[in-house]
């Protein structure tokens, strides 16, 4: 078979390692990929958002299946335009069409979609430029601290948590009168804070099977013991300690099998994964968001662990007979710590050359910002490499990809030292 993968990050990495160990792969593409991809594979100068020419690539290259990585192009219905021209409608594409990409594209949407199927979820309203007045009578009415989110694609920033009733106001007026977050924040959502911890549950599905796969913990902010400024994630852990077995089964019972099924009740077709953000609230989950991709850097943790083929898995996705097909997942544990350039998530500069990543002989280095200079790797963003191990035990993993981690150089590098400490 013949993949494509779309996107360039640590995510599609991981991807594109996990593809190109099966037995059914005759050749993958990359697309745009970075500087690590091309030794899984072949990458190919097109953006993520360029369908039609994704499309002539696809054909000219009689690929069978589009793996898409990131929320951008299936917001944007890179599904949707492949099943609407007659020349391409029979490759299959991994990931939404963009009805069900509103699962992340609108948080009005979700909430209104857990509302309806009594989805655990924490309570909320949706105000917009109509009725700001109401909006800003109602916080008076809330709890402290109190969570507002733009409705649409904010690049990760979007939701604030608002200490006083002075800064969530201010900040509701800047979202929807001054558009804070351009057209994002036309519409936001205002909803109660949950204090628990965070994990993230990940499912892969057909539109009516699906399957549950591992679980992990991402690390947001950029400071160790959880300070700073949020990030795109600095770290993951697989599986989750405090998401037990009885956690898990109150997850698939009350949050995953609803959603599922809610999707087909409300005729909305749905092939790719979903990325369930749940907050663990005194052993009871809620859900805080859902994506309608893997997460980065969780998806570097989670399919390691997949013993598998997940070209099975994602054909049975294809063909809608994901109910059939099997897969295991190793017991071990999977720690990844993401090495980032000095400055980020502020300003940083690019193109430092990076070293010495073949001293790292017991984790996986998974590039994200890279790209080739001249034969030499240089760094290209924020988010650098992503560095993965497996291991029998939690903290023999998180020993040896914290060392790892200190194995690579190139100027500035940072990473935090203490990923999944907090859990031993
Ligand atoms: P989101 O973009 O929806 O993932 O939100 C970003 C982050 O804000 C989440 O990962 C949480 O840490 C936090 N967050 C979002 N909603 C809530 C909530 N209702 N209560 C507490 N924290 C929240
Ligand atoms: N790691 C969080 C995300 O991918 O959105």
């Amino acid at each position: 078979m013949n993949i494509l993968i779309i996107g360039s990050g640590g995510r599609e990495s991981a991807f594109a390692y996990k593809l190109s160990k099966s037995p059914r792969l005759r050749q993958l593409f990359i697309a745009p990929g970075n500087a690590g991809t091309s030794q899984y594979g072949q990458n190919v100068n097109l953006k993520v958002t360029d369908f039609e020419g994704i499309a002539a690539f696809a054909l000219a290259n009689a690929v069978d299946m589009i793996v898409v990585g990131p929320e951008e192009p299936l917001v944007k219905g890179i599904h949707d335009y492949f099943l609407t021209r007659e020349d391409v409608k029979h490759i299959p594409v991994i990931g939404p069409q963009q009805q069900g990409a509103q699962l992340e594209g609108s948080k009005d949407f979700s909430k209104e979609f857990m509302s309806r199927h009594n989805i655990p979820t924490a309570s909320y309203r949706s105000f917009d430029r109509s009725n700001l007045e109401e909006g800003l009578a109602y916080l008076e009415t809330q709890k402290l601290p109190i969570v507002l989110k733009a409705d649409g694609l904010a690049a990760g920033k979007g939701v604030l948590i608002c200490e006083t009733l002075e800064d969530a106001k201010s900040e509701l007026k800047a979202m929807i009168a001054d558009a804070k977050f351009g057209e994002a924040s036309s519409v936001v959502v205002i909803e109660e804070f949950l204090k628990g911890i965070e994990l993230s549950v990940f499912v892969l599905t057909d539109g009516s099977a699906y399957k549950v796969l591992p679980s992990a913990k991402d690390y947001k902010r950029i400071g160790e013991g959880d300070t700073g400024l949020n990030t795109g994630g600095m770290g993951s852990i697989s599986p989750v300690p405090f998401a037990d077995e009885a956690f898990l089964a109150k997850v698939e019972q009350r949050i995953i099998k609803p959603t599922i099924g809610g999707l087909k009740e409300d005729g909305i077709p749905y092939k790719g994964f979903i990325f369930i953000g749940l907050m663990n609230v005194d052993g009871e989950p809620y859900v805080i968001e859902y994506n309608v991709r893997m997460g980065d850097p969780e998806t570097e943790s989670v399919l390691p662990r997949i013993e598998s083929d997940l070209v099975d898995l994602l054909e049975g996705v294809a063909k809608g007979d994901l109910e059939s097909r099997t897969y295991t997942v190793s017991p071990k544990t999977a720690v990844t710590v993401v090495l980032v350039s000095g400055g980020y998530p502020g300003d940083y500069e690019s193109g430092k050359e990076i070293s010495n990543m073949e001293n790292v002989e017991d984790s996986i280095v998974f590039h994200a910002g890279t790209k080739e200079v001249d034969g030499k790797v240089v760094t290209a963003g924020g988010r650098v490499l992503a560095v993965t191990t497996l291991q029998d035990n939690l903290f023999d993993a998180l020993q040896q990809a914290t060392a790892d981690a200190g194995r690579i150089f190139f100027e500035r590098k940072y990473f935090r030292k203490d990923i999944g400490f907090d859990l031993i």
